[in-house]
């Protein structure tokens, strides 16, 4: 990040931002003006509280709910705890369930923030072992719970959790079946540990939603205390920076709710007000129809450029959704941050996320993360161009 500040025409494909040319500056602006009308309440220029904004609160259990028929609103609404973002929620849920020596079951690969986050806190990560598909193996995690259980690492792993929907940086979706079946192999090794499920990207599918439910409803989690986290950021004003936890549990919402209270108080009610007020008069929705077609076309843009990296042995899957490409290197290409590739990459203008960042000790440091959400179409062109020379250059035969 500070490089991309630093030398201008530098082609960022590791920041994940937004799409800068289609944030919603007319709604956020008619939400501004309603509230701030002569006649309106001066309320939203008011502290807020710390659980956040009812109206909010409402509107988004609503919305849940429309989305997962069966999950009752009244529930999440008082579940729920408005945050700076979902960064937030995922820190307090880790700060109120773990101590320095714990452990927390990932997916490989998965938000490198979350592990940062974990390091910073003496947390340690532990991956749940894939497929041949590269998603969460239930049955691989059953033996490998057995070890942990004979090493006491078992015995340390406080929560799961999972980026579910269009994953970042994997751009892979869990389906219902194997979410289902990874809370059944933990409940048969009696694992009951609470569950992170976080949804950044769940409304950010380009066609079709995903078709999971999220482990708020589906049965082999209901005896697990769950936190479901979702950001208000990447389908909507990102600098807003709010998003939502939804926990079932309430004594750990509480314990969230009063650290949240020693942090802040209460997210910004005016940016709670904002967004209420776009969910209210569907402008929220019209943003991601908006947004949907651009990040598929900027998908497709990228994939283009990266193309003739296909007969040089490189794989990627196409997401139906998110921000991400996630990028496999031939075997024994190197991808690391201080690897031949990110030097040469540096020098040829265009950044990349190296892939170990994203995967829990030990990793294997073959893949690479690329994000096409921030730069316009030409420039994604040019960055992914500039990629595949310093790739093709670097790939054996
Ligand atoms: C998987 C995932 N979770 C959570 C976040 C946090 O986002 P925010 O704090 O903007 O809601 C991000 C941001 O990139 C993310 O990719």
């Amino acid at each position: 990040m500070a490089q991309a500040v630093e030398r201008p025409g530098l082609l960022s494909l590791a920041a994940g931002f937004t799409d800068p040319a289609s944030l919603p500056r007319e709604a956020v602006a008619s939400a501004a003006r309603l509230r701030l009308a002569p006649d309106a309440p001066t309320e939203p220029l008011q502290y807020g509280t710390n659980q956040g904004r009812l109206e909010l609160r409402e509107l988004l259990a609503a919305r849940l709910a429309r989305a997962e028929p069966g999950l009752d609103p009244g529930l999440l609404g008082r579940g729920m705890l408005v945050t700076n973002g979902s960064q937030q929620a995922l820190y307090l849920a880790v700060q109120t369930l773990c101590d320095p020596g714990d452990l927390v079951l990932v997916e490989q690969p998965t938000y490198f923030v979350f592990l940062e986050m974990l390091s910073g806190l003496g947390v340690g990560a532990r991956a749940i072992p894939v497929d041949d598909s590269g998603l969460a193996d239930p049955e691989a995690l059953r033996r490998r719970l057995v070890e942990w259980r004979r090493t006491g690492e078992a015995e340390r792993l406080r929560a799961v959790y999972l980026v579910s929907y269009y994953s970042n940086p994997s751009g892979r979706s869990l389906d219902a079946d194997r979410k289902e079946r990874l809370a059944e192999v933990l409940s048969e090794a009696g694992l009951v540990i609470p569950v992170v499920e976080d949804a950044a990207y769940r409304e950010l599918h380009f066609r079709e939603p995903h078709p999971a439910a999220s482990v708020l409803s589906l049965p082999a989690w209901a005896s697990f205390p769950k936190l479901y986290a979702q950001t208000l950021t990447k389908p909507f004003a990102t600098g807003l920076k709010l998003g939502y936890a939804v926990c079932d549990d309430e004594t750990w919402r509480l314990k969230m709710q009063h650290v949240k209270g020693h942090q802040d108080f209460g997210s910004s009610n005016f940016a709670q007000a904002l967004v209420a007020t776009a969910l209210g008069n569907g402008d929220y929705d019209r943003q991601l129809e908006r947004v949907r077609p651009i990040y598929e076309a900027k998908r497709d843009a990228l994939e283009t450029a990266l193309a003739p990296l296909r007969a040089r042995g490189w794989t990627w899957e196409q997401p139906a959704g998110g921000l991400y490409l996630w990028l496999a290197a031939p075997r024994g290409l190197e991808t690391s941050m201080d690897s031949a590739l990110c030097r040469a990459c540096l020098e040829a203008g265009v950044l990349y996320v190296p892939g170990d960042l994203c995967l829990p000790a030990p990793a294997e440091g073959r893949f690479v993360r690329l994000s096409f959400a921030l730069l316009p179409v030409d420039a994604l062109a040019e960055a992914g161009r500039r990629f595949v020379a310093v790739a093709e250059r670097l790939t054996a035969g």
